[in-house]
């Protein structure tokens, strides 16, 4: 695949996923645009990626969404591809001690966020004649899970946003599409892993591995490489879609 001097935006591009895309993408020369919350965790995490703009940004803010697409857009003159990735997984509870704070903040990165990412981008990827975007959606935005309703709900609304949008911008040759990966091994399942089981992560490790028909979470690298796909000529009929990458999970679940 080919991103040569292609413009690549990712958010929560100092996490797992968002890293090993960018790696990625900087492998088949793309120009990136990285951005996560903090300046400082950024430049360490993109301490090999030479010559990519670092950009601070909250995706859940709207004025840090403009900041972000107009500082790309001036460095680089366009966005070819978004990876409409940042997100979070909040606290798990079942619904009677769920909080209304909770809620309100995963909906807030894992919707609003999304959404407001789209909504700038579109409007450069209109104006530049095209684009690709890969949002990132998870297996909760098809299944359930029992303690997960705020992220399963936000994950659900991606893959709503993910269709609508890809049908308002089909006729200005930008494609948008999702991925639904199953536990990834990254921070995000340490934190779930916590979420589960405070003080027996492994156990609860173990568990959730023994869950997915292929025997193990999915390497970041693994959910990139579907990503770049997407993103690529080689996906050029393919849009308002969503894929599983979930080690079998769904064949079993759905
Ligand atoms: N790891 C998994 O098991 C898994 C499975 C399915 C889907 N996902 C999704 O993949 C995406 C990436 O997750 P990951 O596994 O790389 O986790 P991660 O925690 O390693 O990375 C997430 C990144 O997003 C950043 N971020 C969080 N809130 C932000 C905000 N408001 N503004 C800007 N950046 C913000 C974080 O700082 C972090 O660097 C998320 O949308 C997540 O929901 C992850």
């Amino acid at each position: 695949m080919d991103f040569q001097d292609k413009v690549v935006l990712i958010t929560g591009a100092a996490g797992g996923i968002g890293l090993a895309a960018a790696r990625k993408f900087a492998a088949q020369g793309a120009k990136l645009a990285l951005v996560d919350l903090n300046q400082e965790t950024l430049a360490q995490a993109a301490a090999s990626l030479d010559g990519a703009l670092l950009l601070a940004a909250n995706v859940a803010k709207e004025d840090d969404v403009k900041y972000y697409v107009a500082k790309t857009v001036a460095a680089f003159g366009r966005i070819d591809v978004f990876v409409n990735n940042a997100g979070i997984n909040g606290d798990f509870k079942n619904i009677e001690d769920q909080t209304i704070e909770n809620y309100r903040k995963v909906l807030d990165i894992n919707v609003i966020g999304v959404a407001m990412g789209l909504k700038y981008v579109v409007a450069q990827m209109k104006a530049q004649g095209g684009g690709a975007i890969v949002n990132t959606a998870s297996n909760g935005g098809l299944l359930g899970a029992p303690g997960m309703s705020a992220y399963v709900a936000s994950k659900h609304a991606v893959i709503g946003i993910n269709k609508s949008v890809a049908l308002e911008v089909a006729a200005n040759g930008i494609r948008v599409n999702a991925v639904c990966p199953s536990g990834v091994d990254t921070q995000m399942m340490r934190s779930i892993e916590t979420n589960a089981m405070a003080g027996h992560e492994e156990e609860a490790r173990k568990r959730f591995e023994a869950a997915v028909p292929l025997g193990r979470y999915a390497e970041a690298d693994e959910i990139a490489e579907l990503m770049l796909f997407l993103a690529s000529e080689k996906a050029s009929f393919i849009t308002g879609a969503y894929y599983r990458i979930d080690g079998g999970g769904g064949a079993v679940s759905v």
